[in-house]
């Protein structure tokens, strides 16, 4: 198939569009390169260029006749999108209607849309099902909520059909060493873990010790960007065989608490360093797990990683990759 992947030199678009090569598609990439690299575009042929422009995406779309579109490009701190909402309304809502317009003018029949647990909010339940009310309590999640609702609105009114992933925690890496999160600026936990053992940090802090759950920190999903990545491969070969559009979660169904993964990220290291205990950090729920039966039911998703020690083993590897790699 011909495909778009928009934001495909950024973390997770990379490791998809790495699978989507081995799977014989024909790929372009279009990335703004404000959070990707180049490098990390291991196939396919790269389009510099921004979302925002619309002329930018006319171009693209008159040279290509694509059949389906991935779309992963946008902004994902949340602290980020509190302080700078617009930034996220303007990058991620109104960016994805600029990418819509050309969708319907062209008739693209698929597209994969990267969505996030947080539009979910801060749900009663520990297990989420995708039924939920979504009640988004940032920006980001409301930015990827209502750019969900234009994919919707607009499959409702044409011939286009979509797939909405929804994702847990993200984390690791190519085991091949190949591609991994190199994101300046880091928040995600895993990733500031594995910045202590390489000492690109001094330490790090746990944000909130008295949660109600088994130890007192959060607990989250981690799923690795693999088995992530393959879902999306799998979503494309779901609708070219006539699959209906979907929304899926993207998890294990299982957590970890951040004391958890900080005692594995040391024990694979072989590498102690300070761990300050702080307050809670605004806007985390202290439990958010995937129910993941739908995936594999409408996919026949499952996971090759689940496993806490790959995950962190392949993250780790790739952080010393990429320190090296920045000299
Ligand atoms: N945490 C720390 N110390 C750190 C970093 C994180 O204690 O240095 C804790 C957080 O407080 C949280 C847990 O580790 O309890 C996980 O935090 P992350 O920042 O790694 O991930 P989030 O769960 O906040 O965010 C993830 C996705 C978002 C998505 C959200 C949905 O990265 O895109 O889940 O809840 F919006």
């Amino acid at each position: 198939m011909k495909v778009l992947v928009t934001g495909g030199a950024g973390y997770i678009g990379s490791h998809v569009v790495r699978q989507l090569g081995e799977a014989g598609h024909d790929i372009v990439v279009f990335d703004n390169l404000s959070t990707g690299y180049r490098w990390a575009v291991t196939c396919g042929e790269l389009v510099v260029g921004d979302l925002a422009d619309e002329q930018a995406i006319a171009d693209l779309f008159s040279r290509h006749r694509f059949e389906a579109v991935l779309h992963f490009a946008a902004n994902i701190v949340v602290p980020e999108s509190v302080e700078n909402p617009l930034k996220y309304y303007s990058n991620n809502t109104r960016n994805t209607l600029n990418l819509l317009k050309a969708v319907e003018d062209h008739q693209v029949p698929y597209m994969v849309f990267s969505s996030t647990a947080a539009v979910y909010g801060m749900p009663d339940e520990t297990v989420l099902t995708e039924d939920l009310p979504l009640a988004p309590i940032n920006p980001y999640g409301a930015s990827k909520m209502m750019s969900e609702r234009m994919i919707m609105d607009l499959a409702a009114a044409s011939s286009l059909n979509y797939v909405i992933l929804r994702y847990f925690n993200v984390a690791g890496a190519n085991p091949d060493g190949l591609l991994g999160q190199a994101t300046p600026e880091a928040t995600h936990l895993i990733k500031v873990a594995c910045e202590c053992v390489t000492g690109k940090r001094n330490g790090m802090s746990v944000f909130g010790t008295d949660y109600d759950t088994r130890d007192g920190t959060c607990i989250r999903d981690y799923i690795h960007v693999e088995d992530l990545a393959k879902a999306h491969v799998m979503a494309l070969d779901y609708m070219a065989d006539g699959g209906e559009s979907r929304v899926l979660n993207c998890g294990y169904g299982r957590g970890f608490t951040v004391r958890e993964v900080i005692d594995v990220v040391k024990r694979k290291s072989g590498k102690d360093f300070p761990v300050q205990e702080t307050g809670r950090r605004a806007g985390d729920p202290a439990a958010l797990m995937a129910d993941n039966s739908r995936i594999k039911q409408v996919l026949g998703w499952q996971p090759d990683y689940d496993d806490l020690d790959t995950i962190v083993g392949t993250a780790l590897a790739w952080e010393k990759i990429w320190q090296d790699k920045q000299g």
